[in-house]
C-alpha cells in the first residue's frame, strides 16, 4: 500500500540504493556517479518501504550570472521502482520535493523529460529550451547520448512559482 511508504530527506547512506535506482533506468534518468550523489544527498529525498528505497527524487539550484534576477531549480533524478508505480508515489516525490524547493522562493522549476504526460498531471507546462539555454549547459553539456540538447528527444517543462502576492 502506498501509504506503507514514508517520504524523507535523503541520508549518507541512501547515496547506494539511490545510484542502483538511476542505474536501473539508464534510458531515461542521465546517469549519476556515486560520489556525485553522496557529494549532493542534501538535495535528494528517498521513498522507503521498510526498509527498502523505492524511490527518489533530486533537484539542483541552476546558475545565474551575477545577481540572481530569474532563480530557478531543476528536479531531476526522479524514479519510482517499477512495480510501485501506477499508486501515486512519484507525485507524492515531486511534490515534497517541490515544497523543499519552495522555501528558496525561485521565480520557476524546471525538468527536462521524457515523460512531459507525467509532469503535466502535476502542473508543469512546456517550455521552449533557448530559453533554459545557460542552465541546459549544467547537464547537457556533457551529455553522452545526444549530439545537442535541440536534437534531443527530452522535453524541457516548468512549473511557475511566482505568487501574486503583493507588498501592503
Ligand atoms: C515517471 C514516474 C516517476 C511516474 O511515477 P508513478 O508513481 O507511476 O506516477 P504516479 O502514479 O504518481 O502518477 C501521477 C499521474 O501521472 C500519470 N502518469 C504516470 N506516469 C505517466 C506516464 N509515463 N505518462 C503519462 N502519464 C503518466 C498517472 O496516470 C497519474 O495521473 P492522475 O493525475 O490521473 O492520477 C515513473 O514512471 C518512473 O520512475 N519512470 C522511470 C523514470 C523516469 O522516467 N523519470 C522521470 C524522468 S524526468
Amino acid at each position: 500500500m502506498i501509504q506503507d511508504i514514508n517520504i524523507r530527506a535523503a541520508e549518507f547512506e541512501d547515496a547506494a540504493p539511490i545510484f542502483a535506482l538511476v542505474q536501473s533506468a539508464v534510458d531515461c534518468l542521465l546517469p549519476r556517479s556515486l560520489g556525485d550523489l553522496v557529494q549532493n544527498i542534501d538535495r535528494c529525498l528517498v521513498a522507503q518501504r521498510k526498509q527498502q528505497v523505492v524511490g527518489t527524487v533530486s533537484w539542483q539550484i541552476l546558475p545565474e550570472i551575477g545577481c540572481c534576477s530569474n532563480p530557478a531549480v531543476e528536479i531531476k533524478s526522479l524514479i519510482v521502482r517499477d512495480n510501485e508505480r501506477g499508486h501515486g508515489l512519484g507525485r507524492r516525490l515531486v511534490n515534497a520535493a517541490i515544497d523543499r524547493i519552495a522555501v528558496l522562493r525561485p521565480r520557476e522549476i524546471i525538468v527536462l523529460t521524457f515523460t512531459p504526460a507525467f509532469f503535466a498531471r502535476l502542473g508543469f507546462e512546456v517550455t521552449s529550451k533557448e530559453r533554459l539555454m545557460h542552465k541546459l549547459y549544467m547537464g547537457c553539456m556533457n551529455c553522452t547520448r545526444f549530439e545537442s540538447p535541440f536534437t534531443c528527444p527530452e522535453v524541457a517543462m516548468s512549473l511557475s512559482m511566482e505568487t501574486d502576492e503583493k507588498e501592503v
